[in-house]
C-alpha cells in the first residue's frame, strides 16, 4: 500500500502567510488532538466506535468469499439495494476497482440502484432476469424508506418469477437484531450478513456493505482491508505531525476556524470519481452539526463538493482560483497509471501538436493537476493532495480509512459527535409521516397543518 498526503500547499512558506499556515498552528493543536485521539482509542478498545476494528474480522471476509463465489455461479444479475452509507461506498469499489463505465463488467452484472427514481428503477428491469438476479438488501436500521421502497418494487418481480421461491433470490445485510429486515429473515430463510451495531452507515464500507458486492465482482477484499490495515496502523501514530488522519483533520479544522467552508475533493482520475461522492457523505454528515457535545448550538461543517479532474478545469477551476477564498481543495492523484500508451502525432502538418509526442494521457492528467494546483496556490488558494501509488485495491481500501479517521479526528477537533445524524432522521421522520406510516400519525398531523399555513409563492 503507498497512499500518501501531502500538505505543503496549504503551510505558509509556501502559500504565503495570508492564508497559509504555520507549521507552529498545526503543530499547536497537538494536544488538544492526543486527548482526542485517547478518547477515540477508549471507544474503539470498549467497542462502542467499531469501524476502527472493520479490517481485522478475517471470519467475516471468509464468509463473505465463501458466499461470493457460490453466488457468482448461481446469479447473472447482481441489484444492490441500499441508500447512502448503505450504497456509496460499494458504488465507490466498483468503479474504481471493477469497472469505471459501470455495468460493462462481465458476469454477474453489477447495478446499483440507489434511488427511488421509478422511471431509472423501471428501465433496470430491460438490463437483467430477475429470475438470475441477487438482490442485496442493505439498510442498516433496515427501515429506510427507499430501500424498502425498491426491495417491494422488485418483491412483484420476484414473486412473478419464482412464486414461493422468491427469498432464494434475496440476502440482507443489517444490523444483529434490531429492524424489519430481521423480522422478515425470521419467517423465510434469507442470507442475513450483520453490520456491527457501533458501526454508522457512512462508516460501513469495510463490512458485508461494500465487500459482499465487491466479492461478486471478483475484487480481491483482502487485498482493500489489507491496505485499510496498513492505514490504521499509520492512523493511529501517537507522532501526530506524522499521523495523515490527524493532519487532514487539522487542517480542515483550522480553515474552517477561518472560515473556509467548502471542501472540494477533486480526484485526477475517473476511477476515483465516487471516492469523492462517498467523501461527500462522511464529510457532510458527520461533521454538519447544529451543536458541540457540550449543548452549544454551533452549526459547524464544511460543504463537501465533488470536482472531476481534468474535466472540471473547463467548469469550476475558474471559480476556484479566483472566486471566493472559502475551499480547501484536497486532489486525488495517482502516480502510476495501468495504461501509458505513448501519443503519436499522426499530422505533421499541425507542428502545434508535436508536444504530446511520445507523451501518454496518464502524463498530460497528471501535468494538468500540477498544472491547477500551481494555480491555486499562485492564488493562495489551500489544496492537499492524496497521492495514490497506483489504483489498487490496497490503496482504496487505504483511503477509506484514511478519511474516516480522520472525520472522527475533526469531529473531536470541533467538539461534536461526528457518528449520529439527526439531520437526516428528521427528513426519514417527515417521509414516514407524510406517507402514513403507522406510528407517525401525530407527526403527519403536524406536517399538514404546518403545509395548510404555507403562504405559497410560485412563478
Ligand atoms: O450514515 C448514515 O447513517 C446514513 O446516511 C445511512 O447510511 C442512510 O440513511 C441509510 O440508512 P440505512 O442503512 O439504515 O438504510
Amino acid at each position: 500500500m503507498s497512499l500518501k498526503l501531502d500538505f505543503s500547499n496549504v503551510v505558509d512558506v509556501n502559500l504565503g502567510s495570508e492564508h497559509g499556515l504555520g507549521m507552529e498552528e498545526i503543530q499547536s493543536l497537538v494536544e488538544k488532538g492526543r486527548r482526542v485521539q485517547q478518547e477515540l482509542r477508549k471507544k474503539a478498545e470498549a467497542d462502542t466506535l467499531g469501524f476502527y476494528k472493520l479490517p481485522y474480522k478475517k471470519d467475516v471476509f471468509t464468509e463473505i468469499l465463501t458466499f461470493a463465489n457460490a453466488a457468482r455461479k448461481r446469479f447473472d444479475y447482481y441489484v444492490h439495494l441500499g441508500i447512502g452509507g448503505s450504497a456509496l461506498g460499494p458504488i465507490a469499489i466498483h468503479t474504481s476497482l471493477k469497472d469505471s463505465y459501470y455495468n460493462l463488467s462481465e458476469s454477474p452484472k453489477i447495478f446499483f440502484p440507489d434511488n427511488v427514481d421509478p422511471d431509472w428503477i423501471h428501465d433496470l428491469l430491460k438490463h437483467i432476469d430477475v429470475s438470475r438476479t441477487l438482490f442485496h438488501v442493505v439498510s442498516k436500521s433496515g427501515a429506510t424508506a427507499e430501500t424498502a421502497a425498491t426491495l417491494l418494487y422488485f418483491m412483484k418481480y420476484l414473486k412473478e418469477a419464482l412464486k414461493d421461491n422468491f427469498y432464494k433470490n434475496l440476502i440482507f445485510t443489517t444490523d444483529p437484531v434490531e429492524g424489519l429486515l430481521n423480522v422478515i429473515a425470521r419467517e423465510y430463510p434469507i442470507k442475513c450478513f450483520r453490520i456491527p451495531p457501533n458501526v454508522g452507515g457512512r462508516f460501513s464500507v469495510l463490512s458485508p456493505v461494500g465487500l459482499i458486492s465487491a466479492a461478486i465482482a471478483g475484487v480481491d477484499i483482502e487485498a482493500i482491508v489489507r491496505g485499510a490495515a496498513e492505514m490504521a496502523q499509520q492512523c493511529d501514530n501517537d507522532d501526530l505531525m506524522q499521523n495523515p488522519a490527524f493532519i487532514f483533520a487539522a487542517v480542515h479544522y483550522l480553515y474552517m476556524k477561518r472560515g473556509k467552508n467548502i471542501s472540494v475533493m477533486m480526484p485526477y482520475s475517473n476511477k476515483l470519481r465516487d471516492l469523492a461522492d462517498w467523501y461527500r457523505q462522511l464529510w457532510a454528515e458527520s461533521l454538519g452539526k447544529r451543536y458541540d457535545v457540550h449543548g452549544n448550538v454551533v452549526e459547524v461543517g464544511q460543504t463537501p463538493v465533488k470536482a472531476l479532474g481534468a474535466t472540471d478545469q473547463h467548469s469550476q477551476v475558474q471559480l476556484y482560483v479566483e472566486g471566493p477564498n472559502d475551499k480547501v481543495i484536497t486532489f486525488l492523484e495517482v502516480e502510476q497509471f495501468e495504461h501509458n500508451e505513448p501519443l503519436h502525432n499522426y499530422f505533421p502538418q499541425i507542428s502545434e501538436f508535436n508536444y504530446f509526442e511520445g507523451k501518454s494521457l496518464g502524463q498530460l492528467l497528471n501535468y494538468e493537476k500540477q498544472a491547477t494546483e500551481l494555480a491555486l496556490t499562485n492564488n493562495q488558494r489551500p489544496n492537499l493532495t492524496i497521492k495514490f501509488s497506483e489504483v489498487s485495491a490496497e490503496n482504496v481500501g487505504a483511503f477509506f480509512f484514511l478519511l474516516e479517521a480522520a472525520t472522527a479526528f475533526a469531529g473531536g477537533l470541533l467538539e461534536i459527535n461526528a457518528f449520529d445524524q439527526p439531520g437526516v432522521e428528521q427528513g426519514k421522520i417527515a417521509t414516514y409521516a407524510l406517507m402514513g406510516r403507522k406510528g407517525y400519525d401525530k407527526k403527519r398531523k403536524e406536517i399538514l397543518e404546518q403545509l395548510e399555513k404555507k403562504q405559497s409563492f410560485v412563478v
